[in-house]
């Protein structure tokens, strides 16, 4: 019998990682199925990506907008990476785990970069970090950081962390300019180590293209189907984010929805006295109450 006051945590299934090789080149895999990684935030979202049994876990800083509430990645802190990383390794130990560097963290040469990806690592227990753009600096950290044993995803197109600079949240790579530049950025992040290159809000000819050109793994969102794999924001998939549907996103469930009505039928309840009802109650002896009259 259960006792009255807990219920067990259960254990994760036994589940064999996917390891550093199968992901770079899924396509050599016995399944040769596109990739699939999802973000999470926490321990409960972890431990459902993980029985889901996705290849990849991200800790995005998209930490910033759904769970955080900013309306940017920018105010994201490495300490809040590490902390949410910490709880999604302890729902996933079986996943591999990326992190997310967030904004500022990579922009200040090599060493304090690998200062902050050691962090990550060692206190998340992540394999791997992952760092958004491919400027020359940028390239300098994959560099460094993938010699020295820190594997790092890249990502290109739309890249949150510096919007701004790129005229908003739009979509990238649909003109001369910045097509050829989100091909060349793919290309010199896979030249500088990257095992993976997510392409976020590109055209799917262009990301073909570069999924084409690059060994390594691409990782789309709104970046079509001809991605090596695909990476959805948890909120999104599971409708837990209020707005419009996103088009570089696909609505699975709509658990807001019922989250919502779920609080308001407990809200109801209370109201009504119908909640608490007796099987949720604890009983007592009578004689053990009667001496406290
Ligand atoms: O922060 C994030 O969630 C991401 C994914 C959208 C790739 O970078």
């Amino acid at each position: 019998m259960q006792p009255e006051s807990a219920s067990p945590q259960l254990a994760s299934p036994a589940r064999v990682k996917r390891s550093l090789p199968d992901l770079t080149h899924p396509e050599l895999t016995s399944s040769g199925a596109p990739l699939v990684m999802v973000t999470a935030y926490d321990y409960p979202g972890a431990r459902h990506a993980e029985a889901a049994g996705v290849d990849l876990i991200l800790v995005g800083d998209s930490l910033g907008n759904v769970v955080l509430g900013y309306d940017s990645t920018a105010p994201v802190t490495l300490a809040d990476m590490i902390h949410h990383g910490k709880a999604v390794r302890r729902g996933a130990p079986n996943t591999f785990l990326v992190v997310d560097l967030p904004f500022g963290t990579y922009h200040a040469g090599v060493t304090d970069a690998m200062r902050h990806a050691v962090r990550v690592i060692q206190e998340t227990g992540a394999d791997a970090v992952k760092m958004e753009g491919s400027t020359p600096e940028v390239l300098d950290v994959v560099r460094v950081l993938s010699r020295n044993g820190v594997p790092v995803m890249g990502h290109v197109g739309l890249m949150p962390q510096t919007a701004a600079a790129q005229g908003g949240l739009r979509v990238q790579g649909k003109d001369d300019d910045s097509a050829r530049r989100t091909l060349e950025g793919a290309v010199a992040l896979q030249e500088a180590g990257a095992f993976a290159v997510v392409l976020e809000a590109i055209p799917a000819r262009l990301a073909r293209l570069i999924s084409e050109r690059l060994s390594v793994a691409t990782i789309g969102i709104g970046a079509g189907v001809h991605c090596d794999g695909q990476v959805l924001v948890y909120h999104d998939l599971l409708g837990l984010y209020e707005g419009e549907e996103k088009k570089i996103a696909k609505r699975y469930a709509d658990l807001g929805r019922e989250a919502r009505e779920a609080i308001a039928h407990y809200a109801a309840e209370v109201r009504a006295r119908e909640f608490p009802s007796k099987d949720n109650s604890f009983v007592m002896k009578d004689e053990v109450l009667d001496k406290l009259y």
